[in-house]
């Protein structure tokens, strides 16, 4: 698998830390210090329909393919305003594409399982180019007055184009069932045969467990990958990281004693933007020109599930 366009989109309206302020007891201090986070976009009039579209554009228009060229879709999501049809069922309809088209959710570790997929039916011959989205709103789900969740998220979608190659060296996906601590219950319709207790509501999330798992996924994921890849750290160029919290991040950064160069962040712009955080983080690389043919791509995330992933990427969106 290679990875040969990227793109993305993001709501219009931003709100930073002082803004939440005015509505939740919380501060900028406390939101910068224990997360990193400054601001988040959000939507507003915006459907998320609209942000996947306009990524897929961009990743197609990066790498130069058509829509009439895609084997399959694939968009990692948690949820949208719709159940049925897919998300990647839409998109395909708006970009004029007939290829069968699924979405999955592993919650914010959704892009790597998708790459995962993308690399299995490339590998089995089933396809030459695949469009994998990552779309999410978790501003729709977060309780806004609950100051322990709502001021972490943001929205966007982001997205890119792969193809045949050798690009990735290694890949490592897996879960862990828990569903006490991050979890989200959405209400379903009333039937006259239901009589259990209706338990619904926003998301909730044990913090302090889920930064616990998080770090120690990670740090288990990206040494299995390097090792696979036969290569240690002094062979990566980035850690492209879920960005969820700059302190998940900095324990990172150090037990793998890394350069602060070595670690892109946008937490700060972005907020925690779940599955959709690793594709916005590869797509400002690489329109800012930073990737070179040959850099080593360390990739990792966790989320609800627990679910966590990390891979190694030989980036050569160029086939020479
Ligand atoms: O993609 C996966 C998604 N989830 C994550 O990545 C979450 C991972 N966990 C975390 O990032 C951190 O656990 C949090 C940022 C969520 C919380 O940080 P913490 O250092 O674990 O804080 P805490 O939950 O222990 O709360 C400390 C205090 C509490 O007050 P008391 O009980 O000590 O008086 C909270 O009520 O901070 C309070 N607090 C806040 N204060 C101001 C919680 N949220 C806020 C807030 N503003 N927004």
């Amino acid at each position: 698998m290679r990875i040969i366009g990227t793109g993305s989109q993001l709501p219009k309206k931003l709100v930073t830390n002082d803004q939440l302020a005015h509505f939740i007891d919380t501060s900028d201090e406390w939101i910068r210090e224990r997360t990193g986070i400054e601001q988040r976009h959000v939507m507003t009039n915006e459907t998320l329909e609209d942000l996947a579209i306009a990524a897929a554009k961009n990743a197609m228009d990066d790498a130069g393919v058509l829509s009439t060229q895609l084997d399959y879709i694939i968009c990692s999501n948690m949820v949208n305003e719709y159940v049925v049809p897919s998300m990647a069922s839409i998109v395909g309809g708006h970009i004029g594409s007939q290829c069968p088209a699924y979405d999955l959710n592993a919650a914010c570790t959704g892009f790597l399982y998708a790459l995962d997929m993308a690399d299995v039916l490339l590998k089995a011959g089933r396809a030459e180019y695949i469009l994998i989205i990552s779309a999410e709103e978790p501003s729709r789900i977060v309780d806004w007055n609950d100051r322990s969740t709502c001021v972490l998220f943001g929205d966007g979608a982001a997205a890119v184009v792969v193809t045949k190659g050798n690009s990735l060296r290694s890949i490592k996906v897996s879960s862990k069932s828990d569903k006490s601590v991050l979890y989200y219950r959405r209400p379903l319709e009333p039937t006259p045969f239901i009589i259990r207790d209706k338990n619904t509501g926003p998301l909730c999330m044990n913090g302090k467990e889920v930064f616990k798992s998080a770090v120690s996924s990670s740090l288990r994921d990206m040494q299995y990958v390097l090792d696979k890849a036969e290569i240690t750290k002094d062979d990566v160029t980035y850690y492209v990281l879920h960005q969820a919290n700059l302190r998940i991040i900095d324990f990172i950064r150090s037990h793998f004693e890394a350069k602060q160069e070595q670690i892109p962040i946008n937490v700060n712009k972005y907020g925690n933007t779940s599955s959709a955080s690793i594709p916005l983080l590869l797509d400002e690389l690489n329109r800012d020109g930073k990737l070179r043919k040959g850099d080593i791509l360390v990739l990792s995330a966790f989320g609800a599930g627990f679910t966590s992933a990390a891979c190694v990427i030989e980036w050569n969106k160029s086939a020479n």
